[in-house]
């Protein structure tokens, strides 16, 4: 049991990769504070958690917007007695064409993939310095923070942001000993690329894509991030770490 006595603040944490990371943290002994801009969501996920027998709350939140971060942090280190982990998996993803990108559609995909891990980020930091505490933050960044995707500018654009973010973070709280990282998933089947597997065409060029010939479940990312927030990797800080069968590390000619 690697975090017994652990609290873990998770975003996003009513689908997919954070849903998977809730669960995964509480099979490790964890209290979990799983927070979602959807209320319900976040609800089913700490329910799921408690069935497992490890504490859990669910906690309202839109992480683009400060005084609501601000609220989930309080929360949180009220619900869990400590807060030692926080995993920014709150994400969007659009799918329209450069050109045609509106620009509130920008706003809300940098806002939440970029601005929201900056907020979180900063509040958990402050509580943990607050509190002489160390910590570990992990990100979500993206293949498609590491390369150009079709028809996901703001997308793209936030998660190469995120990379960036992280370095800067890993910098600036590594003498805090609080160690920051980002996990670059490839495509993961999650409620975000539910659409993409009815379609024979999308299959087929995914399977390409992806040298392994497949995708990835959203337990196979939170296997990974269990090693980051453990005292194992406490000499990482500022990586962004690819787990994509094989996408970013080469194109087929
Ligand atoms: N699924 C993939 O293929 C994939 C690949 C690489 C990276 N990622 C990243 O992983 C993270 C999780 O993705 P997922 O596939 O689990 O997506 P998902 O759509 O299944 O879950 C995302 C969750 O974020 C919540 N959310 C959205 N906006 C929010 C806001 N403003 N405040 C709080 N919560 C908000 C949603 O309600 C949802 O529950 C995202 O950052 C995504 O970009 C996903």
């Amino acid at each position: 049991m690697r975090f017994e006595n652990r609290g873990v603040l998770i975003t996003g944490a009513g689908s997919g990769i954070g849903q998977a990371a809730s669960l995964a943290f509480a099979t490790e002994g964890a209290a979990i504070a799983a927070a979602d801009l959807r209320l319900e969501a976040a609800q089913v996920t700490a329910d799921a958690v408690e069935e497992l027998g490890w504490p859990a709350v669910a906690l309202q939140v839109d992480v683009t917007q400060p005084d609501s971060v601000q609220a989930m942090v309080e929360q949180a280190v009220a619900g869990l007695g400590s807060l030692d982990v926080l995993i920014n998996s709150a994400g969007v993803r659009e799918i329209v064409p450069f050109l045609e990108l509106p620009a509130e559609e920008w706003t809300k995909v940098i806002g939440t993939n970029l601005t929201g891990t900056f907020l979180c980020s900063q509040a958990v930091a402050q509580h943990l310095i607050a509190q002489n505490k160390s910590g570990k933050i992990i990100n979500l960044s993206s293949v498609a923070g590491l390369m150009g995707v079709p028809n996901r500018a703001a997308y793209v654009a936030s998660k190469h942001g995120v990379v960036g973010l992280t370095k800067e973070m890993g910098m600036e709280l590594a003498d805090k000993h609080i160690q920051v990282n980002a996990i670059a998933p490839g495509v993961v089947e999650t409620a975000m690329t539910a659409g993409y597997f009815d379609k024979p065409d999308i299959v087929a060029s995914l399977k390409k894509a992806h040298p392994a010939g497949r995708w990835a479940q959203p337990e196979e990312i939170a296997k990974l991030m269990l090693f980051l927030a453990s005292e194992d990797a406490d000499f990482m800080t500022g990586a962004t770490i690819p787990i994509d069968g094989g996408f970013v590390a080469g194109k087929a000619i």
